[in-house]
Protein backbone atom coordinates (compact mmCIF):
# COMPACT_ATOMS: atom_id res chain seq x y z
CA UNK A 1 0.00 0.00 0.00
CA UNK A 2 1.63 3.61 -1.21
CA UNK A 3 1.60 6.27 1.53
CA UNK A 4 -1.49 7.82 3.12
CA UNK A 5 -3.21 10.67 1.06
CA UNK A 6 -5.01 13.68 3.11
CA UNK A 7 -8.45 14.98 2.36
CA UNK A 8 -9.44 17.96 3.53
CA UNK A 9 -13.07 18.63 3.60
CA UNK A 10 -15.54 15.58 3.71
CA UNK A 11 -18.08 17.04 1.79
CA UNK A 12 -19.77 15.42 -1.46
CA UNK A 13 -16.19 16.57 -3.46
CA UNK A 14 -14.13 15.15 -0.33
CA UNK A 15 -16.03 12.11 0.45
CA UNK A 16 -16.42 10.69 -3.15
CA UNK A 17 -12.13 11.45 -3.53
CA UNK A 18 -11.23 10.11 -0.50
CA UNK A 19 -13.59 6.61 -0.85
CA UNK A 20 -12.35 6.27 -4.34
CA UNK A 21 -8.86 6.61 -3.70
CA UNK A 22 -9.32 4.31 -0.87
CA UNK A 23 -11.00 1.90 -3.31
CA UNK A 24 -7.87 2.36 -5.94
CA UNK A 25 -5.87 0.48 -2.84
CA UNK A 26 -4.20 4.15 -1.17
CA UNK A 27 -4.89 4.30 2.20
CA UNK A 28 -6.48 7.79 2.42
CA UNK A 29 -7.41 9.92 5.84
CA UNK A 30 -10.32 11.92 5.61
CA UNK A 31 -10.78 15.38 7.46
CA UNK A 32 -13.92 17.68 8.80
CA UNK A 33 -14.17 20.06 11.54
CA UNK A 34 -18.06 18.94 11.84
CA UNK A 35 -17.83 16.62 14.92
CA UNK A 36 -20.98 14.87 13.88
CA UNK A 37 -20.13 13.98 10.37
CA UNK A 38 -17.05 12.71 11.11
CA UNK A 39 -18.86 10.96 14.02
CA UNK A 40 -21.11 9.22 11.62
CA UNK A 41 -18.62 8.35 9.15
CA UNK A 42 -16.64 6.79 11.84
CA UNK A 43 -19.51 4.04 11.81
CA UNK A 44 -19.61 4.30 8.09
CA UNK A 45 -22.77 6.15 7.97
CA UNK A 46 -23.33 8.81 5.11
CA UNK A 47 -24.17 12.38 5.91
CA UNK A 48 -25.81 12.34 2.34
CA UNK A 49 -27.10 10.08 -0.45
CA UNK A 50 -24.87 9.43 -3.50
CA UNK A 51 -25.58 5.86 -5.43
CA UNK A 52 -23.08 3.35 -4.20
CA UNK A 53 -20.99 5.47 -2.07
CA UNK A 54 -22.36 4.11 1.03
CA UNK A 55 -20.99 0.39 0.37
CA UNK A 56 -17.65 1.57 -0.64
CA UNK A 57 -17.56 3.93 2.17
CA UNK A 58 -18.11 0.71 4.33
CA UNK A 59 -15.46 -1.66 2.38
CA UNK A 60 -12.50 0.61 2.51
CA UNK A 61 -13.40 1.32 6.53
CA UNK A 62 -13.71 -2.35 7.51
CA UNK A 63 -10.74 -2.84 5.23
CA UNK A 64 -8.27 -0.52 6.94
CA UNK A 65 -7.54 1.53 4.04
CA UNK A 66 -9.96 4.73 5.26
CA UNK A 67 -10.34 7.03 8.09
CA UNK A 68 -11.87 10.02 9.61
CA UNK A 69 -10.73 12.51 11.86
CA UNK A 70 -11.08 16.14 13.09
CA UNK A 71 -8.16 17.15 12.90
CA UNK A 72 -5.69 18.31 10.30
CA UNK A 73 -2.46 17.32 12.07
CA UNK A 74 -3.71 14.15 12.16
CA UNK A 75 -3.69 14.01 8.32
CA UNK A 76 -0.86 16.68 7.81
CA UNK A 77 1.24 13.93 9.73
CA UNK A 78 0.40 11.05 8.01
CA UNK A 79 -0.15 11.90 4.03
CA UNK A 80 2.34 13.71 1.38
CA UNK A 81 -0.52 14.51 -0.64
CA UNK A 82 -3.35 16.77 0.92
CA UNK A 83 -6.32 17.81 -1.09
CA UNK A 84 -8.26 20.84 -0.39
CA UNK A 85 -11.94 20.07 -0.85
CA UNK A 86 -13.42 22.76 1.45
CA UNK A 87 -16.33 24.78 0.26
CA UNK A 88 -16.41 27.80 -1.41
CA UNK A 89 -20.17 29.57 -0.60
CA UNK A 90 -20.71 32.78 -2.17
CA UNK A 91 -20.40 36.01 -0.40
CA UNK A 92 -23.39 38.28 -1.11
CA UNK A 93 -21.32 39.86 -4.32
CA UNK A 94 -20.86 36.41 -5.79
CA UNK A 95 -17.07 36.30 -5.18
CA UNK A 96 -16.76 33.15 -3.84
CA UNK A 97 -15.55 33.19 0.39
CA UNK A 98 -11.90 31.54 0.54
CA UNK A 99 -11.48 31.92 4.18
CA UNK A 100 -12.23 27.77 4.84
CA UNK A 101 -9.19 27.29 2.22
CA UNK A 102 -7.20 30.23 3.60
CA UNK A 103 -7.88 28.39 7.51
CA UNK A 104 -6.94 25.08 6.38
CA UNK A 105 -4.11 26.39 4.74
CA UNK A 106 -2.67 27.69 7.85
CA UNK A 107 -3.33 24.77 9.83
CA UNK A 108 -1.79 22.46 7.24
CA UNK A 109 1.39 24.98 7.30
CA UNK A 110 1.00 25.20 11.24
CA UNK A 111 1.08 20.88 11.73
CA UNK A 112 3.70 19.41 8.62
CA UNK A 113 7.04 18.27 9.71
CA UNK A 114 8.01 17.44 6.07
CA UNK A 115 7.47 18.16 2.25
CA UNK A 116 3.70 18.21 1.11
CA UNK A 117 1.88 18.39 -1.86
CA UNK A 118 -0.94 20.89 -1.54
CA UNK A 119 -3.38 20.27 -4.11
CA UNK A 120 -6.09 22.58 -4.70
CA UNK A 121 -9.46 20.85 -5.41
CA UNK A 122 -12.47 23.01 -4.27
CA UNK A 123 -13.72 25.05 -7.39
CA UNK A 124 -12.33 28.88 -7.40
CA UNK A 125 -11.40 31.79 -9.73
CA UNK A 126 -8.36 31.63 -11.73
CA UNK A 127 -5.45 33.21 -9.69
CA UNK A 128 -6.23 31.51 -6.18
CA UNK A 129 -3.71 29.13 -6.61
CA UNK A 130 -0.94 31.53 -6.43
CA UNK A 131 -2.71 33.35 -3.42
CA UNK A 132 -2.63 30.03 -1.76
CA UNK A 133 1.00 29.80 -2.87
CA UNK A 134 1.87 33.03 -1.05
CA UNK A 135 0.11 31.63 2.46
CA UNK A 136 1.84 28.83 2.63
CA UNK A 137 5.20 30.49 1.55
CA UNK A 138 4.61 32.89 4.86
CA UNK A 139 3.78 29.75 7.44
CA UNK A 140 5.23 26.70 5.82
CA UNK A 141 8.04 25.53 7.56
CA UNK A 142 9.30 23.03 5.02
CA UNK A 143 9.03 22.58 1.49
CA UNK A 144 5.55 22.01 -0.49
CA UNK A 145 4.41 22.13 -3.89
CA UNK A 146 0.85 23.51 -4.65
CA UNK A 147 -1.12 22.01 -7.42
CA UNK A 148 -4.56 22.44 -9.20
CA UNK A 149 -6.73 19.55 -10.01
CA UNK A 150 -10.17 20.52 -10.77
CA UNK A 151 -13.20 18.00 -9.88
CA UNK A 152 -15.58 17.00 -12.69
CA UNK A 153 -18.01 15.00 -10.51
CA UNK A 154 -21.37 15.02 -11.26
CA UNK A 155 -23.98 14.60 -7.70
CA UNK A 156 -26.15 11.00 -8.45
CA UNK A 157 -23.77 9.72 -10.94
CA UNK A 158 -20.09 10.96 -8.73
CA UNK A 159 -18.57 7.49 -8.26
CA UNK A 160 -18.93 6.87 -12.11
CA UNK A 161 -17.56 9.61 -12.83
CA UNK A 162 -14.65 9.58 -10.94
CA UNK A 163 -13.60 6.61 -11.88
CA UNK A 164 -14.24 7.16 -15.69
CA UNK A 165 -13.06 10.66 -16.11
CA UNK A 166 -13.05 12.11 -19.64
CA UNK A 167 -9.80 13.53 -18.92
CA UNK A 168 -8.24 14.16 -15.92
CA UNK A 169 -6.58 17.85 -14.75
CA UNK A 170 -3.05 18.51 -13.27
CA UNK A 171 -2.18 22.08 -12.81
CA UNK A 172 1.51 22.80 -11.25
CA UNK A 173 4.86 24.08 -12.72
CA UNK A 174 6.42 21.20 -10.05
CA UNK A 175 7.62 18.14 -11.58
CA UNK A 176 7.55 15.93 -8.34
CA UNK A 177 3.77 17.18 -7.67
CA UNK A 178 2.71 16.00 -11.14
CA UNK A 179 4.40 12.80 -11.31
CA UNK A 180 2.85 11.99 -7.94
CA UNK A 181 -0.63 12.96 -8.89
CA UNK A 182 0.12 11.04 -11.65
CA UNK A 183 1.17 7.91 -10.13
CA UNK A 184 -2.06 8.02 -7.77
CA UNK A 185 -4.63 8.96 -11.06
CA UNK A 186 -3.14 5.95 -13.30
CA UNK A 187 -5.17 3.17 -12.32
CA UNK A 188 -8.16 5.36 -13.96
CA UNK A 189 -6.12 4.89 -17.43
CA UNK A 190 -7.88 8.29 -18.47
CA UNK A 191 -6.09 11.12 -20.13
CA UNK A 192 -4.08 13.27 -17.79
CA UNK A 193 -3.70 17.07 -19.16
CA UNK A 194 -0.92 18.67 -17.30
CA UNK A 195 -1.06 22.29 -17.25
CA UNK A 196 -0.28 25.62 -15.28
CA UNK A 197 -2.10 26.06 -12.31
CA UNK A 198 -4.13 29.28 -14.05
CA UNK A 199 -5.55 27.53 -16.75
CA UNK A 200 -6.17 24.60 -14.56
CA UNK A 201 -8.38 26.72 -12.38
CA UNK A 202 -10.03 28.63 -15.35
CA UNK A 203 -10.72 24.73 -17.08
CA UNK A 204 -13.43 24.12 -14.02
CA UNK A 205 -15.12 27.35 -14.42
CA UNK A 206 -15.07 27.19 -18.33
CA UNK A 207 -16.79 24.19 -18.36
CA UNK A 208 -19.74 24.64 -15.89
CA UNK A 209 -20.08 28.11 -17.39
CA UNK A 210 -20.78 26.25 -20.92
CA UNK A 211 -22.71 24.01 -19.68
CA UNK A 212 -24.76 26.17 -17.75
CA UNK A 213 -25.32 28.32 -21.39
CA UNK A 214 -26.32 25.19 -23.73
CA UNK A 215 -28.95 24.72 -20.95
CA UNK A 216 -30.40 28.32 -21.09
CA UNK A 217 -29.84 28.74 -24.63
CA UNK A 218 -31.90 25.56 -24.93
CA UNK A 219 -34.69 27.18 -22.25
CA UNK A 220 -35.08 30.11 -24.57
CA UNK A 221 -35.27 28.10 -27.73
CA UNK A 222 -38.21 26.10 -25.90
CA UNK A 223 -39.86 29.10 -25.48
CA UNK A 224 -40.01 30.34 -28.76
CA UNK A 225 -40.99 26.69 -29.39
CA UNK A 226 -44.20 27.17 -26.91
CA UNK A 227 -45.18 30.01 -28.81
CA UNK A 228 -44.73 28.82 -32.30
CA UNK A 229 -45.56 25.17 -32.36
CA UNK A 230 -42.08 24.23 -32.71
CA UNK A 231 -40.65 21.33 -30.73
CA UNK A 232 -37.45 21.52 -28.92
CA UNK A 233 -36.98 18.18 -28.37
CA UNK A 234 -36.89 17.51 -31.91
CA UNK A 235 -34.90 20.85 -32.11
CA UNK A 236 -32.57 20.15 -29.89
CA UNK A 237 -31.90 16.29 -31.42
CA UNK A 238 -31.47 18.18 -34.72
CA UNK A 239 -28.89 20.69 -33.73
CA UNK A 240 -27.40 18.75 -31.23
CA UNK A 241 -26.03 15.82 -34.28
CA UNK A 242 -23.84 18.36 -35.80
CA UNK A 243 -20.78 16.89 -34.42
CA UNK A 244 -19.35 20.26 -33.28
CA UNK A 245 -22.18 20.77 -31.24
CA UNK A 246 -22.95 17.83 -29.57
CA UNK A 247 -26.28 16.03 -28.09
CA UNK A 248 -25.30 16.40 -24.36
CA UNK A 249 -27.18 19.46 -21.92
CA UNK A 250 -29.09 20.52 -24.50
CA UNK A 251 -32.23 18.84 -22.57
CA UNK A 252 -34.95 21.87 -21.70
CA UNK A 253 -36.32 22.08 -18.75
CA UNK A 254 -36.70 24.38 -15.61
CA UNK A 255 -33.35 25.04 -15.43
CA UNK A 256 -30.35 23.78 -13.93
CA UNK A 257 -30.21 24.04 -10.31
CA UNK A 258 -27.91 22.40 -7.57
CA UNK A 259 -24.81 24.10 -5.67
CA UNK A 260 -21.84 24.39 -8.78
CA UNK A 261 -23.63 25.83 -11.63
CA UNK A 262 -25.23 28.96 -10.35
CA UNK A 263 -22.24 29.39 -7.46
CA UNK A 264 -19.59 28.73 -10.42
CA UNK A 265 -21.33 31.02 -12.61
CA UNK A 266 -21.61 33.77 -10.20
CA UNK A 267 -17.79 33.75 -9.67
CA UNK A 268 -16.92 33.59 -13.04
CA UNK A 269 -19.31 36.75 -13.29
CA UNK A 270 -17.51 38.08 -10.58
CA UNK A 271 -13.57 37.67 -11.86
CA UNK A 272 -14.68 38.64 -14.99
CA UNK A 273 -16.21 42.06 -13.90
CA UNK A 274 -13.08 42.25 -11.29
CA UNK A 275 -10.45 42.23 -14.75
CA UNK A 276 -12.94 44.83 -16.60
CA UNK A 277 -14.41 42.07 -19.23
CA UNK A 278 -17.84 42.09 -20.24
CA UNK A 279 -19.89 39.44 -18.13
CA UNK A 280 -22.95 40.09 -20.05
CA UNK A 281 -22.94 36.34 -21.93
CA UNK A 282 -22.80 34.64 -18.47
CA UNK A 283 -25.14 37.18 -16.20
CA UNK A 284 -28.24 36.42 -19.42
CA UNK A 285 -27.49 32.73 -19.10
CA UNK A 286 -28.17 33.27 -15.24
CA UNK A 287 -31.13 35.35 -15.99
CA UNK A 288 -32.40 33.02 -18.43
CA UNK A 289 -32.04 30.51 -15.80
CA UNK A 290 -34.04 31.55 -12.83
CA UNK A 291 -37.43 32.96 -15.50
CA UNK A 292 -37.90 30.02 -16.91
CA UNK A 293 -38.71 28.89 -13.10
CA UNK A 294 -41.08 31.92 -13.10
CA UNK A 295 -42.61 30.85 -16.73
CA UNK A 296 -43.23 27.30 -15.90
CA UNK A 297 -45.25 28.91 -12.62
CA UNK A 298 -47.31 31.09 -14.68
CA UNK A 299 -48.22 28.45 -17.31
CA UNK A 300 -50.11 26.60 -14.38
CA UNK A 301 -51.56 29.82 -12.96
CA UNK A 302 -52.47 30.80 -16.75
CA UNK A 303 -54.16 27.28 -17.39
CA UNK A 304 -56.20 27.76 -13.78
CA UNK A 305 -56.97 31.43 -14.71
CA UNK A 306 -59.43 29.68 -16.84
CA UNK A 307 -60.84 27.58 -14.28
CA UNK A 308 -61.32 30.22 -10.75
CA UNK A 309 -57.82 30.74 -10.34
CA UNK A 310 -55.38 29.08 -8.02
CA UNK A 311 -57.10 29.42 -4.78
CA UNK A 312 -57.74 26.46 -3.48
CA UNK A 313 -56.78 24.19 -5.63
CA UNK A 314 -54.80 20.95 -5.09
CA UNK A 315 -51.77 20.58 -6.75
CA UNK A 316 -49.22 17.26 -6.18
CA UNK A 317 -45.68 18.08 -7.13
CA UNK A 318 -43.42 14.58 -8.06
CA UNK A 319 -39.96 15.46 -7.93
CA UNK A 320 -38.22 18.46 -5.53
CA UNK A 321 -34.39 17.36 -5.96
CA UNK A 322 -32.55 19.91 -8.27
CA UNK A 323 -31.96 16.37 -10.44
CA UNK A 324 -32.74 12.94 -10.08
CA UNK A 325 -30.55 10.26 -8.03
CA UNK A 326 -29.61 13.09 -5.38
CA UNK A 327 -30.99 14.38 -2.08
CA UNK A 328 -29.38 17.69 -3.06
CA UNK A 329 -32.58 20.72 -2.57
CA UNK A 330 -29.62 23.95 -2.73
CA UNK A 331 -31.23 25.65 -5.68
CA UNK A 332 -33.54 23.65 -7.01
CA UNK A 333 -36.21 25.01 -9.68
CA UNK A 334 -38.85 23.72 -7.01
CA UNK A 335 -38.67 25.73 -4.62
CA UNK A 336 -39.02 29.02 -6.42
CA UNK A 337 -41.99 26.91 -8.36
CA UNK A 338 -43.42 25.88 -5.39
CA UNK A 339 -43.29 29.26 -3.42
CA UNK A 340 -44.76 30.75 -6.35
CA UNK A 341 -47.96 28.58 -6.56
CA UNK A 342 -47.98 29.08 -3.03
CA UNK A 343 -48.39 32.95 -3.04
CA UNK A 344 -51.17 32.74 -5.58
CA UNK A 345 -52.79 30.40 -2.84
CA UNK A 346 -52.66 26.66 -4.27
CA UNK A 347 -52.60 23.73 -1.65
CA UNK A 348 -49.02 21.80 -2.49
CA UNK A 349 -48.60 17.87 -1.85
CA UNK A 350 -45.80 16.91 -2.97
CA UNK A 351 -43.21 13.30 -3.32
CA UNK A 352 -39.30 12.78 -4.37
CA UNK A 353 -37.83 9.45 -3.39
CA UNK A 354 -34.87 11.19 -1.46
CA UNK A 355 -35.12 14.78 -1.09
CA UNK A 356 -38.26 15.05 1.23
CA UNK A 357 -35.97 15.56 4.63
CA UNK A 358 -34.08 18.59 2.96
CA UNK A 359 -37.34 19.51 1.61
CA UNK A 360 -38.93 20.00 5.17
CA UNK A 361 -36.55 22.87 6.08
CA UNK A 362 -37.42 24.63 2.95
CA UNK A 363 -40.97 24.03 1.94
CA UNK A 364 -43.38 24.04 4.37
CA UNK A 365 -45.94 21.76 2.53
CA UNK A 366 -47.51 18.53 2.43
CA UNK A 367 -45.28 15.74 2.19
CA UNK A 368 -46.64 12.37 0.70
CA UNK A 369 -45.67 8.99 1.14
CA UNK A 370 -45.59 8.04 -2.82
CA UNK A 371 -46.54 8.68 -6.14
CA UNK A 372 -50.33 8.04 -5.30
CA UNK A 373 -51.02 9.14 -2.50
CA UNK A 374 -49.21 12.36 -4.11
CA UNK A 375 -52.03 12.15 -7.30
CA UNK A 376 -54.69 11.06 -5.42
CA UNK A 377 -57.76 14.30 -5.35
CA UNK A 378 -55.21 16.37 -7.26
CA UNK A 379 -56.10 18.91 -9.49
CA UNK A 380 -52.70 18.96 -11.46
CA UNK A 381 -49.59 16.76 -11.02
CA UNK A 382 -46.38 18.67 -11.84
CA UNK A 383 -43.24 16.97 -12.47
CA UNK A 384 -40.22 18.91 -11.48
CA UNK A 385 -37.79 16.11 -11.31
CA UNK A 386 -36.97 13.54 -13.67
CA UNK A 387 -36.73 10.61 -11.68
CA UNK A 388 -36.66 6.61 -12.89
CA UNK A 389 -39.70 5.95 -10.82
CA UNK A 390 -41.80 8.96 -12.20
CA UNK A 391 -40.99 7.51 -15.36
CA UNK A 392 -42.37 3.97 -14.79
CA UNK A 393 -45.37 5.23 -13.14
CA UNK A 394 -48.73 3.80 -13.66
CA UNK A 395 -50.34 6.64 -15.80
CA UNK A 396 -53.61 4.91 -15.91
CA UNK A 397 -53.56 4.21 -12.39
CA UNK A 398 -52.81 7.58 -11.46
CA UNK A 399 -55.29 9.18 -14.00
CA UNK A 400 -58.37 7.28 -11.65
CA UNK A 401 -56.90 8.61 -8.67
CA UNK A 402 -56.46 12.27 -10.15
CA UNK A 403 -59.61 14.81 -9.67
CA UNK A 404 -58.86 15.83 -12.90
CA UNK A 405 -56.09 14.15 -15.49
CA UNK A 406 -53.57 17.84 -16.04
CA UNK A 407 -50.08 17.13 -15.80
CA UNK A 408 -47.64 20.10 -16.08
CA UNK A 409 -44.28 17.72 -17.34
CA UNK A 410 -41.28 19.97 -16.24
CA UNK A 411 -39.15 17.76 -17.60
CA UNK A 412 -40.60 16.59 -20.74
CA UNK A 413 -40.40 12.71 -19.61
CA UNK A 414 -43.40 11.37 -21.40
CA UNK A 415 -44.39 10.55 -24.68
CA UNK A 416 -46.77 13.27 -25.77
CA UNK A 417 -48.98 11.04 -28.28
CA UNK A 418 -49.25 8.41 -25.03
CA UNK A 419 -50.73 10.55 -22.61
CA UNK A 420 -52.91 12.19 -25.02
CA UNK A 421 -54.15 8.73 -25.97
CA UNK A 422 -54.71 7.70 -21.72
CA UNK A 423 -56.69 11.12 -21.85
CA UNK A 424 -54.43 13.45 -20.03
CA UNK A 425 -54.35 17.35 -20.83
CA UNK A 426 -50.23 17.36 -20.85
CA UNK A 427 -48.20 20.62 -20.76
CA UNK A 428 -44.44 19.60 -21.61
CA UNK A 429 -41.75 22.11 -21.75
CA UNK A 430 -40.94 23.77 -25.45
CA UNK A 431 -44.24 22.38 -27.47
CA UNK A 432 -47.04 24.43 -28.32
CA UNK A 433 -49.35 21.62 -26.36
C1 LIG B 1 -22.14 19.84 -12.26
C2 LIG B 1 -21.11 19.46 -13.35
O1 LIG B 1 -21.71 18.64 -14.35
C3 LIG B 1 -19.90 18.79 -12.74
O2 LIG B 1 -18.94 18.51 -13.73
C4 LIG B 1 -19.35 19.78 -11.71
O3 LIG B 1 -18.17 19.43 -11.20
C5 LIG B 1 -20.39 20.00 -10.63
O4 LIG B 1 -21.52 20.60 -11.25
P1 LIG B 1 -24.09 18.63 -10.93
O5 LIG B 1 -24.40 19.97 -10.37
O6 LIG B 1 -24.03 17.46 -10.02
O7 LIG B 1 -22.68 18.65 -11.71
O8 LIG B 1 -25.23 18.30 -12.01
P2 LIG B 1 -25.38 18.15 -13.59
O9 LIG B 1 -25.74 16.76 -13.90
O10 LIG B 1 -24.28 18.76 -14.34
O11 LIG B 1 -26.72 19.00 -13.80
C6 LIG B 1 -26.81 20.36 -13.37
C7 LIG B 1 -28.19 20.91 -13.58
O12 LIG B 1 -28.46 21.10 -14.95
C8 LIG B 1 -29.34 20.04 -13.06
O13 LIG B 1 -30.27 20.89 -12.39
C9 LIG B 1 -29.95 19.45 -14.29
O14 LIG B 1 -31.33 19.18 -14.14
C10 LIG B 1 -29.73 20.57 -15.30
N1 LIG B 1 -29.65 20.11 -16.70
C11 LIG B 1 -28.61 19.33 -17.10
C12 LIG B 1 -30.62 20.55 -17.61
O15 LIG B 1 -31.56 21.27 -17.26
N2 LIG B 1 -30.49 20.16 -18.91
C13 LIG B 1 -29.46 19.37 -19.35
O16 LIG B 1 -29.43 19.09 -20.56
C14 LIG B 1 -28.50 18.95 -18.41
Amino acid sequence: MRESIAIIGSGYVGLTTGVCFAELGNKVICVDNDDSKITKLKKGELPIYEPGLDSLLKRNISEGRLEFTTAIGDASKKACVIFICVGTPPKENGEPDLSAIENVAKDIADTSASYKIIVEKSTVPVSTARWLNDIMQKYMKTDFDIAVNPEFLREGTAIHDFMNPDRIVIGTDSKRAYGELAELYKPLNAPIFHTDINSAELIKHTSNAMLAQRISTINVIARLCEKTGADVETVAKGVGMDERIGRHFLKAGIGYGGFCFPKDLDALIHILRENGINAGLFEAVREINFDIRDHFAERVTERFSQSGGLKGKLIGVLGLAFKPNTDDMRLAPSIDIIRKLVSEQATIKAYDPKAMENSKKLLDIEYCSGMDDTARDADALLILTEWQDFKDMDLTKIKDLMKQPLIFDGRNIYNKQRMQDLGFEYYTVGSGT
